[in-house]
């Protein structure tokens, strides 16, 4: 998959925040820590450093939603971040994200943190962000 493919991706699925651009993607990729599993329909990047594993994002096509494929892609990058031998992941989410916090609850993730007004929006209040976990593998 190319940087271009991940940000054409992320820009159909995003809204807000802003997506990221082909060169952010190709920047990130460049760093030895950062994975990337999926292809254009649905992709998940994460850094995997020192026995935890961060999930950076992860996005769906519109055109595909709601067909299982997150919950896939999922799967697969905690199996890959086992390998790595990671034993905790984490991420963050905006807590008005409820799709996506449904999808990480789903995939057995709990909160265990929160980040008062973490992300900014162009309109409106900050957003706070809910950090959550799970085992792994
Ligand atoms: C969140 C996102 C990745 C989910 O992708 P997806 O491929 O549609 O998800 P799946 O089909 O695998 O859904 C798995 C489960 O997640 C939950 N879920 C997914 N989308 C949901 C929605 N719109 N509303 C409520 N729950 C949702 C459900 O529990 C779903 O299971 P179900 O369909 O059996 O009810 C997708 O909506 C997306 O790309 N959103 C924009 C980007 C984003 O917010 N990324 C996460 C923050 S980095």
């Amino acid at each position: 998959m190319t940087p271009r493919e991940m940000a054409s991706t992320h820009a159909a699925a995003f809204t807000q925040p802003r997506p990221w651009t082909t060169d952010e993607f190709a920047s990130l990729l460049e760093n030895r820590f950062i994975h990337i599993v999926g292809d254009a329909g649905c992709f998940a990047l994460f850094q995997a450093i020192a026995g935890e594993a961060e999930l950076l994002t992860v996005a769906t096509h519109p055109t595909v939603q709601r067909q299982g494929l997150a919950l896939q892609i999922m799967h697969q990058w905690h199996e890959q971040a086992a390998a790595l031998h990671s034993t905790r992941a984490f991420l963050d989410v905006a807590a008005d994200n409820f799709a996506a916090i449904a999808l990480y609850k789903r995939c057995g993730y709990w909160q265990c943190g929160l980040r008062k007004g973490y992300y900014l929006r162009e309109t409106g209040p900050k957003i706070d962000a809910l950090v959550m976990e799970r085992h792994l593998p």
